[in-house]
């Protein structure tokens, strides 16, 4: 701290007072705990306050978070978004601009206009790798490649990538990562504005599968470690399928080098990237947790649909197929998380939860379909949150649909976690492709279809629909609230020859975990007692209960 403080200049020193001070002076009452991830039931619930929390998050482009002028016209635009959390970088470059001299005036500035604003922060630690590249390492460290060795091709050929088999390498990370978790300790150990960290981003090796570097291939002859083989053979039996069959296909062995356990090709280069990857970052993690605990994940690139490690997509990132490598490598990451910029989100979802694996999505493309994959998510797998990428990219945000239904799903936060884990809460996804989902609520059947089913509005003839998607919650037997867009719903009984009726239905909103009602709804507002409905690209929360007759 001493050093630090006599290498700032004194303006800069200044401001960093002024800042430590107004953060503590404008602080919400401290919590006892430091957010933390809790199983509830089947589901891990993030711990923000000593109360469950729902990221209603955005990632800022890559570039905004560099100066508080840059900021200051973005805050009221994430506000009018209705996030309640904004996922930021913290740029190696610019806290360490020289080695062991670290200056954080800039981020407790940053830091300080996200608490006045009232938003959380999940920070994202851009160092060693970002998108697979070393972009944002220090000058000191791009300029002293004998130092700060990189990776090298097939070709013998040089890449601005840091490579993971260099102990210089990881300490000079480390020692940031170390000093930036202590700075938070310090300015935010009791207030907890920032909520969690991700490590790194989007890790993954290319333009080729894997590293061929000196460092690199000593290890890639050298025996599969047996930390590894250890875990492999005590988790055999939950292994994910496809890892599985890979290693099955050579005989389940459990001694020898990369090829000879898992044969020769690219899948194998992604496997041997994979373990010295995840041992990287498990060590700068354990690094940053031993000062200031917050739950660590890391974010993956998925991969591009029939193409091969490395040269369609970033090879051995946190994906689903080598989800047991990271597990072993890196124990002390917290989570896995995809990051979105295809389609297929509930093929994703369904391999990112396996193992346990809580969901949560920092980046899905800003488009068309993020509000309706916010209920989907929330709803579907129970996830931590959602974050669209480049949250700070609309001209007019409050007309965006996700400020529309952030709004809602902020009202609905204390109901969903505290129905969280017991198979009371359902998401739905819908659009022209797939029309219709059945769910089951203990004897109930709800066709769920999306509204343009019913053709009652020009946009139903378009070639294209716009996603529907919502989220339902048990809170009785027979009662429900649904909340999204685009969802006409009808009922039936699974277990008797009944016929399901609407008793009640009423559209409102929460206000302090209060439901008050709008309107009572019936007549066409719910085709005379035949559906419960929400047109397409309106947004709303509705309460329904259900009864039976003969
Ligand atoms: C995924 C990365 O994680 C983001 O930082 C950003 O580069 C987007 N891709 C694309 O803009």
């Amino acid at each position: 701290m001493k050093r630090f403080i006599q290498q700032l200049s004194l303006s800069c020193w200044l401001i960093g007072v002024f800042t430590i001070v107004s953060l503590a002076q404008n602080s919400p009452t401290p919590s006892k705990s430091i957010p933390h991830l809790k199983q509830q039931g089947g589901t891990t619930q993030l711990i923000v306050h000593d109360k469950p929390y729902l990221i209603l998050g955005g990632e800022l482009a890559n570039s905004s978070f560099t100066s508080t002028e840059y900021m200051q016209p973005i805050w009221p635009k994430l506000k009018a978004l209705h996030l309640n959390t904004v996922l930021a970088p913290v740029y190696w470059e610019l806290i360490e601009p020289e080695e062991g001299v670290f200056d954080f005036a800039l981020l407790d500035q940053l830091i300080f206009e996200a608490k006045r604003h009232d938003f959380k922060l999940i920070l994202l630690w851009f160092a060693s790798w970002k998108n697979s590249m070393s972009s944002h390492v220090p000058s000191w460290v791009k300029t002293d490649q004998e130092r700060f060795p990189r990776v090298k091709d097939d070709q013998g050929k040089s890449h601005e990538i840091l490579t993971p088999f260099s102990e210089s390498n990881l300490m000079a990370d480390l020692r940031a990562y170390q000093a930036l978790m202590r700075h938070i300790k310090e300015i935010d150990g009791e207030q907890h504005t920032i909520i969690m960290m991700q490590p790194e981003n989007e890790i993954g090796m290319l333009p080729v599968a894997r590293d061929h570097s000196l460092l690199a291939n000593k290890q890639f002859s050298a025996d599969v470690p047996v930390a590894l083989m250890k875990y492999l053979v005590e988790n055999k039996s939950s292994l994910v399928p496809e890892f599985y069959e890979r290693w099955k296909q050579y005989g389940f062995k459990t001694e020898g080098n990369w090829e000879d356990i898992f044969g020769v090709g690219s899948h194998t280069d992604e496997l041997f990237m994979a373990w010295y990857y995840a041992k990287f970052t498990n060590k700068i993690v354990e690094a940053g947790k031993a000062i200031h605990p917050l739950p660590m994940f890391v974010n993956a690139a998925l991969i591009r649909p029939g193409r091969k490690p490395g040269t369609g997509y970033p090879s051995a990132g946190p994906l689903p197929h080598i989800m047991d490598i990271w597990k072993a490598g890196a124990p002390s990451i917290d989570f896995f998380s995809p990051d979105f910029y295809f389609p297929n989100i509930e093929y994703w979802c369904d391999l990112y939860t396996r193992q346990g694996n809580p969901l949560f999505i920092p980046e899905h493309r800003f488009d068309n379909t993020v509000a309706a994959k916010a209920f989907f998510t929330i709803g579907h797998y129970e996830s931590l949150g959602f974050s669209p990428f480049s949250i700070d990219s609309k001209p007019k945000p409050a007309e965006e649909d996700l400020a529309k239904g952030y709004k809602i799903l902020a009202q609905l936060t204390p109901l969903i976690t505290e129905q969280h884990g017991q198979g009371k809460i359902k998401g739905i996804l819908l659009d022209k492709e797939k029309q219709e989902t059945i769910l089951t609520f203990g004897p109930y059947e709800f066709v769920v279809k999306h509204s343009h089913t019913l053709g009652w509005s020009a946009e139903a003839k378009n070639e294209v629909w716009e996603p529907a998607g919502a989220i339902i919650i048990q809170t009785q037997e027979n009662e429900f609230y649904v909340a999204g867009t685009g969802v006409a719903i009808t009922f039936r009984r699974t277990d008797a020859d009944k016929i399901v009726g609407i008793l009640k239905a009423d559209e409102g909103y929460f206000d302090q975990g209060n439901w008050n009602i709008l309107r009572h709804l019936n007549g066409d507002q719910t085709h005379q007692g035949r559906h419960i409905r929400i047109f397409q690209g309106n947004y709303t929360i509705q309460r329904f209960e259900l009864y039976d007759y003969e």
